[in-house]
Parts: C-alpha cells; sequence; structure tokens
C-alpha cells in the first residue's frame, strides 16, 4: 500500500538507476540499524517453509532476489530483512568494470517490464567478496560470477576462475552466468561443447579448493537465456548433469521484444538490452517446463522471470521450479511482494493436500512425463 501510493510515484519520477541506488542505499544505510531491521524483518516475516533444502543447504522461504539488483553485496543485510530465503549477488567480475555508458536502465510501464543493458558494472570478485565476510544476510547467501569485458571470449575460462576462488569462502552457491545479453560474445558460452569445458574447470578447482580446505564442494549453478531452442536447452541440462552442476537457473532477461504493449518508437529508443518482467513470464515457464521434462528431478530449477504475484510464482513451482526469484517485480510492487509470495504459496500448498513445497514442484507437468 505505502510503496505502491508514496514511494513508487517518488521513486519512478527519478530516472530509473537513481530509483535503484537510491532504493539500494536505503536498504543498505537506512536498514543498518539493528533494531531497525528487526522492525522490518517482524514486518516482513512469515511462516517458515517445511523441510525446504536444496542443494544441500536449508532455506526459510523459497522466494529469492535475483542477481543484479545488489551487484557489489552492499545491502544484504538489509534486503534480507525483507522476507527473502535467499540473495544472490553480481554478477561479479574478476576485474572490476564500470559498465556500460548511461543511460542503461528504461523503465516499460505499460509492460511492467525494464530494459537494461547495464554490462556487468561492478568494484570486481575480489572487493565484493572482502564485502561480503563482513556482512552477512540473514539467509542463503549466492554470489553470481560472469566474464570480465576486457578478457577475451577464448579466455574466459581463466577469468571465471579466478572470480570463482575470489567468492569461494563467502558463498553459499556459485551461479556462473553465461546469459546476459550485455556482454558481447558471453551468450556462445551456453554452446554445449563451451559451455562443458567451462563448467568441467570450475568443478576441478571446486574440488581442488574443497580438498585444500577439507570442506565439501560449493554448489555450482548455472544461469542460462530464454532464448534458446528445446535442442539447446536440452543439450545444457545433459552437460549440466554430465558436470554434476547443482542447479540450473532459468531464466535470464530476453532480447525479444516481440507483443510489446510500449510503442515501437518508445521501445526502440531504448536500444540494445536484456527485456525482464511481465513479457518474460510465460517464455521462462515454458523454459523451465522443457528443462524439467528432461532432468526429472534430478536437479532444482530456480524458476525467474516475470513474476509479480504469488499465481505467477505457483505457476513456476508447479512447472519444476524448486526455488524462485524475483526482480522487476520487486521493483514495480515493492518489498509486500515477498510476503506476499510466501504468503500465497503456503496457502496453496494447504488448499492443494500438499505436505511441503517438494510436492509441488513439477506437478502441472508430471503427467505428461509419465506417459
Ligand atoms: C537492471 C537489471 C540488472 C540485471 N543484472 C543481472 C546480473 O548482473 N546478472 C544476472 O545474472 N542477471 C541480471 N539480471 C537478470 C535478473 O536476475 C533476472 O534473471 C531477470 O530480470 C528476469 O527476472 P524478472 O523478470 O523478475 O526481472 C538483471 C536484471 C535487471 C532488470
Amino acid at each position: 500500500m505505502l510503496y505502491h501510493s508514496i514511494l513508487r510515484p517518488i521513486l519512478f519520477r527519478l530516472p530509473p538507476e537513481a530509483a535503484h541506488e537510491m532504493a539500494l542505499h536505503f536498504c543498505e544505510a537506512g536498514l543498518r540499524p539493528r533494531v531497525l531491521r528487526s522492525m522490518m524483518a517482524r514486518r516482513y516475516a512469515s511462516e517458515p517453509f517445511k523441510d525446504l533444502r536444496r542443494f544441500g543447504l536449508s532455506f526459510n522461504s523459497p522466494v529469492g532476489l535475483a542477481a543484479g539488483f545488489d551487484k557489489n553485496g552492499v545491502a544484504v543485510e538489509g534486503l534480507s530483512a525483507l522476507g527473502f530465503g535467499f540473495i544472490e549477488v553480481g554478477t561479479v567480475t574478476n576485474l572490476p568494470q564500470p559498465g556500460n555508458p548511461r543511460p542503461r536502465l528504461f523503465r516499460l510501464p505499460a509492460d511492467k517490464a525494464l530494459i537494461n543493458r547495464m554490462g556487468f558494472n561492478n568494484d570486481g570478485a575480489r572487493r565484493v567478496a572482502e564485502r561480503l565476510s563482513i556482512n552477512r544476510p540473514a539467509c542463503v547467501l549466492g554470489v553470481n560470477i560472469g566474464k570480465s569485458r576486457a578478457v577475451a571470449v577464448e579466455d574466459a575460462t581463466a577469468d571465471y576462475l579466478a572470480s570463482f576462488e575470489s567468492v569461494y569462502e563467502v558463498a553459499d552457491y556459485v551461479a556462473v552466468n553465461v546469459s546476459s545479453p550485455n556482454t558481447p560474445g558471453l551468450r556462445g558460452l551456453q554452446n554445449a561443447d563451451a559451455l562443458q569445458a567451462l563448467l568441467q574447470a570450475l568443478q576441478a578447482r571446486n574440488r581442488e579448493l574443497a580438498t585444500r580446505r577439507a570442506t565439501n564442494p560449493l554448489p555450482l549453478l548455472v544461469k542460462i537465456a530464454p532464448d534458446l531452442d528445446e535442442h539447446a536447452l536440452e543439450a545444457i541440462a545433459d552437460v549440466a548433469l554430465g558436470a554434476g552442476i547443482e542447479g540450473i537457473i532459468a531464466t535470464n532477461t530476453t532480447t525479444n521484444r516481440a507483443g510489446l504493449k510500449t510503442s515501437a518508437s518508445i521501445v526502440e529508443a531504448c536500444g540494445e538490452g536484456g527485456l525482464s518482467g511481465a513479457p518474460l513470464r510465460s517464455r521462462s515457464t515454458e523454459v523451465i517446463a522443457s528443462l524439467y521434462r528432461r532432468l526429472r528431478g534430478r536437479i532444482p530449477i530456480i524458476g525467474v522471470g516475470g513474476i509479480f504475484s504469488a499465481d505467477d510464482a505457483w505457476e513456476k513451482i508447479c512447472a519444476g521450479a524448486s526455488l524462485i526469484q524475483i526482480y522487476t517485480g520487486f521493483i514495480y510492487e515493492g518489498a509486500g511482494l515477498v510476503r506476499d509470495i510466501n504468503k500465497g504459496l503456503q496457502e496453496r500448498l494447504t488448499q492443494g493436500g500438499f505436505r511441503n513445497l517438494d510436492e509441488a514442484v513439477g506437478s502441472s507437468v508430471k503427467a505428461p512425463v509419465a506417459a
């Protein structure tokens, strides 16, 4: 209510990136005092989900904050007071970089969408890891890693390995981003051979580091684009299983601009970038269902793309997502969305007679698999 009637109108008067910086600053500095964080945590609290274990980690809620909101891990403590079960920081790259020139973030309110070509602006993996070693969220912490722009695609593996080593100590899981449309050549790493080489190298380093520190290897996930055909999705699922990847995040933003309500001239004026929000919802759900059919529950899928309500989150879960993430919905609906989704999912579980979330995962695609 407060968000829709007061905060959003103020934030939406500002240029999108300035509004984002302000919101992030509020979560960082405004929620630094422990007493304020506890107040927010009480306001946004919901019943913890039962038996919610994914890739060896326990989650209080299946609702996560998607990568790109807190790229530098500056506000994880405050953000975790808003009811998220997990927060994915990043994308971080091995080399600090400024990203693309501004303006690089655009709102399409008629479509409840955003277009961005941020270009992995971040402080660099080492600096972000230092920060995260001090600031810990009260929930699961993922770190998303990508390729530094100055590094050629052919040399991407060494660059990803360096970032992986930097964040190894502070991350509960690491997401390998090969799907941003804003780093030239990056999406080519989704090609089966390239992806296999990259993921195998990361897993080898993961095992080495774990042996050296006498710990378990970190759960390694891969984040993919929605702009892939069925054949490519199957190949990625097979590569992920073969490389011992612990989960797939589906999906990143799309380069497709079909079916938007916003006038073509406005969309064109935004220029290149990834489209997120409501127009991405059904495509991302299709990708989740395709992956689920191929993976048959062997590894979890994190569903992300166009979630604005508990119904949208439930649809993703029934299509095969074991966890979900939000970004654009959080911008349009505010923090109340996290609580609404948590509450709405609990209600749907009770109404449907499900004992826990796992029983609902993939329930709308199970029949075709068995047939
Ligand atoms: C401004 C902006 C920046 C983003 N930055 C990243 C990023 O750095 N790394 C990444 O993996 N995804 C990034 N994303 C993609 C989101 O994590 C998410 O996959 C996508 O927006 C779809 O979800 P949504 O429709 O809920 O926004 C970004 C999205 C937006 C809108």
